[in-house]
């Protein structure tokens, strides 16, 4: 048998989408997913899903060594700012302690490289546009703050001679596969693009329609609405190919933005998302959401000069059209 490449996480959004870019390159993968959150329907039906949680290393260290895994993209984990706020133990436990059972079963069994899905949100509020890896890591909520400390955990093993490692530090995930095979389904769904195309779709469908709400007017930015750097989740997927390829060559591990260096504000996500719609989406502005920071935007020149990596399926028309398609997969579109 061939070793193989284990996504943990991988029937999740950006997991799924890296699990189908590395079966278009006939590399092996096994998936490592509680099936809490992600789709089994959402992965190519040949691939082998190992169900169990992130932190039973036992469970993870049989999955290794049955699959002969060389190398893990790490995907699993908790993601949501605001739920970070309310629930902090449950990102500390899973985020945290997940990658700490990781690197234990990692090491047990040989695996030589981990590609680690990190955030931008391990940076806290911008001190400066655009944001290179350097920037200061001071989160500003649970979330970040887990994802910065898992990424400390990575080092450490790799110190006492476990796996190379790279932490990605997405900025914000968006899009769906070209092909329609994967997409955003989350329940319930607390992210922009698809809270905005929702309104349009209940539109469309001639529903009850109450406008997307967009959270705080009164940022320190252009039109006042936050500002973030979408990149297309088959963008994630190509770097995280290029990481594994990177590091089992050799590869110096460290950290790496994924982003197009181009920041979005709410406001210009709801015009082009009624472009592409035809849809004239409505939207009221509310009281802002704890734990948002203004602006996200990535200086990805690391990625683009270690690795090879820059985006190139990330424009607004791409992720908001693969989006939409996506959204409207039940509908015969
Ligand atoms: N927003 C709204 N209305 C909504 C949903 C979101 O106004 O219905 C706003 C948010 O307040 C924020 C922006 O849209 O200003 C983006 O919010 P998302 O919830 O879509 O994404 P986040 O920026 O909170 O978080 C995402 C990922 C995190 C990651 C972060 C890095 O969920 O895992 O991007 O930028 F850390």
């Amino acid at each position: 048998m061939k070793s193989s490449v284990c996504v943990t996480g991988g029937a999740g959004y950006v997991g799924s989408q890296t699990v189908w870019a590395l079966r278009d390159r006939g590399v092996p993968v096994v998936v490592y997913d509680n099936l809490s959150t992600g789709h089994r329907e959402h992965l190519p039906p040949d691939v082998p899903v190992v169900v169990g949680d992130v932190r039973d290393e036992a469970a993870l260290q049989n999955c290794f060594a049955k699959h002969k895994v060389r190398a893990v993209v790490h995907c699993a984990a908790v993601a949501l700012v605001g739920e970070s706020m309310r629930a902090p133990s449950m990102y500390w436990s899973i985020n945290v302690g997940g990658t700490a059972a990781l690197t234990g079963a990692a090491m047990a069994c040989g695996v030589k490289a981990i590609v680690f899905s990190s955030s931008a949100a391990v940076y806290g509020e911008a001190l400066q546009i655009p944001i290179n890896e350097r920037h200061p890591k001071e989160p500003i909520n649970p979330y970040g703050r887990s994802k910065h400390v898992a990424e400390q955990v990575l080092e450490d093993a790799r110190a006492a001679g476990g796996p190379a490692w790279i932490a990605f530090r997405y900025f914000n995930a968006a899009g769906g596969d070209s092909k329609g095979r994967t997409g955003e389904d989350h329940e319930p769904e607390t992210h922009l693009i698809p809270n905005i195309l929702k309104v349009a779709q209940s539109m469309k469908q001639g529903g009850v329609v109450s406008p997307v709400k967009l959270f705080g007017g009164d940022y320190p930015t252009e039109d006042g609405t936050c500002e973030r750097d979408y990149i297309h989740t088959e963008d994630l997927a190509e770097a995280h190919i290029r990481g594994v390829e990177y590091l089992l060559a050799g590869g110096q591990s460290g950290a790496f933005n994924l982003g197009t260096g181009q920041g979005r504000s709410l406001l210009a996500m709801v015009r082009a998302a009624r472009t592409v719609t035809g849809v004239d989406i409505p939207y009221q502005i509310t009281a802002r959401r704890p734990g948002d920071p203004a602006q996200l935007v990535a200086d990805a020149d690391l990625a683009w000069q270690e690795l090879g990596w820059r985006a190139k399926n990330s424009s607004l028309r791409h992720i908001l059209d693969t989006a939409w398609r996506w959204m409207q997969r039940g509908d015969g579109a």
